[in-house]
């Protein structure tokens, strides 16, 4: 998908030129996960697989969306935001523009046509990249004056109130405030950010698609959260003033080890380690010590693994190869959890021969064919001259 194939393609549909084209990436994370409801630090970055969208004022009320991927159109006649059973894409458009005009955000008809190369159910978000980049098209054709971190506050709210999953704000922010050769440190706590290089010309970001989305993602997903959230309650009482994990110190938190339950501990054991572990990333990625961040990498994925307990064998088996190979400086898995990609740290030199014995291997031992994906830092979303 370029600019040109979608706004053909908006010609055809519409019979008439878009107005505007909107190119709003998917996202990688190098380090920083499950901590984004956690109040902690991620270190994500948007890469140079987008969904593009073309789009136009219409002069009623109604809302024309064009999924050029699956070749399906929706239609609200009269603009009205009413969950979708059946196109349940639509949901991702329909939730952030209910969740603005809840804000007071007013515009009316619009006719759009999106097409996509990020991988789908490969962890890339997206989802995200659709809400945000949907509400930056209405923003700019109707010049709602929202900011970019508004729009990703509104895309968060879409998701969790009208598709009805309970995820952090990293996606979004990610989708939105990428910078090209740069990852971005958010606190998640206070929404400041900082862009550190990704300055490493010999080393590639390659993500290795599992292939596998295993059911449940959902709800393991709103069970870690209550999870953490129960293990706050029961620290508080130690100390009332913490609000979040990210008021709980590794020390701190192996002082109470006792008075929570083994599983609560062990979420919380993992979090507070993961917030800390960012905190060293961005030290290693202003060294240049990619030696040093690729192996807080391999530590985040075991924590995934043993404490917070997302990973899944497949994502396991991908780490476990990757570490026998000296010229992966590390990986792990990244996203939610229970499939999806991994998400690597290799020297240029060995990228053909790890990419054909990674589908070796793969390939023997589950059947499946991998994907494996080289990304590169791209820019967030942003309008793109016709
Ligand atoms: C999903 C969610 C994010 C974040 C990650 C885990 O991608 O959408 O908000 O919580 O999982 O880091």
């Amino acid at each position: 998908m370029d600019k040109y194939t979608i706004q053909q393609i908006f010609t055809k549909t519409y019979g008439h030129a878009p107005k505007l084209v909107v190119r709003a990436p998917g996202r990688i994370n190098l380090i920083g996960e499950h901590t984004d409801y956690n109040f902690g630090y991620v270190l994500p970055g948007a890469i140079n697989k987008a969904i593009w969208f073309a789009a136009s004022r219409r002069d009623d009320a109604a809302f024309h969306f064009f999924a050029a991927d699956l070749g399906e159109i929706f239609v609200s006649e009269n603009g009205e935001t009413v969950f979708q059973k059946e196109k349940s894409w639509a949901n991702y458009l329909l939730g952030v523009l209910s969740e603005a005009r809840k804000d007071g955000y007013n515009f009316s008809g619009v006719n759009l046509a999106f097409g996509s190369d990020i991988p789908l159910g490969a962890g890339l978000s997206s989802s995200a990249a659709l809400e945000s980049g949907g509400m930056f098209v209405v923003n700019e054709l109707y010049n709602l004056g929202l900011s970019r971190m508004e729009s990703v506050k509104l895309a968060q709210r879409g998701e969790n109130e009208f598709v009805g999953m309970k995820c952090g704000i990293m996606d979004m922010f990610a989708s939105v405030f990428g910078k090209e050769n740069h990852v971005v440190r958010l606190d998640c706590r206070n929404l400041e950010y900082a862009y550190f290089p990704f300055d490493a010309p010999d080393i590639t970001l390659v993500l290795c698609d599992s292939g596998v989305k295993h059911a449940l993602v959902d709800s393991e997903y709103n069970t870690r959260r209550a999870e953490s959230e129960e293990g706050v309650r029961l620290l508080q009482t130690f100390d009332p003033s913490i609000q979040s994990l990210r008021d709980v110190s590794p020390t701190f938190l192996a002082e109470h080890e006792k008075a929570l339950p083994p599983v609560v501990y062990r979420r919380c054991k993992y979090v507070a380690e993961e917030i800390s572990r960012v905190e060293q990333a961005c030290v290693a990625l202003a060294n240049h010590d990619m030696k040093t961040l690729g192996q807080l990498m391999y530590e985040t994925h075991d924590g995934l693994q043993h404490d917070y307990q997302v990973s899944c064998p497949e994502m396991d088996f991908l780490v476990d190869e990757a570490r026998k190979d000296s010229s992966v400086l590390g990986a792990r898995m990244m996203g939610g959890g229970f499939g999806g990609c991994t998400i690597n740290l290799i020297k240029n030199d060995a990228l053909p021969a790890f990419i054909a014995e990674m589908q070796t291997s793969y390939q023997h031992k589950y059947g499946i064919e991998l994907k494996v994906y080289p990304v590169q830092l791209a820019n967030g979303t942003e309008t793109v001259d016709g």
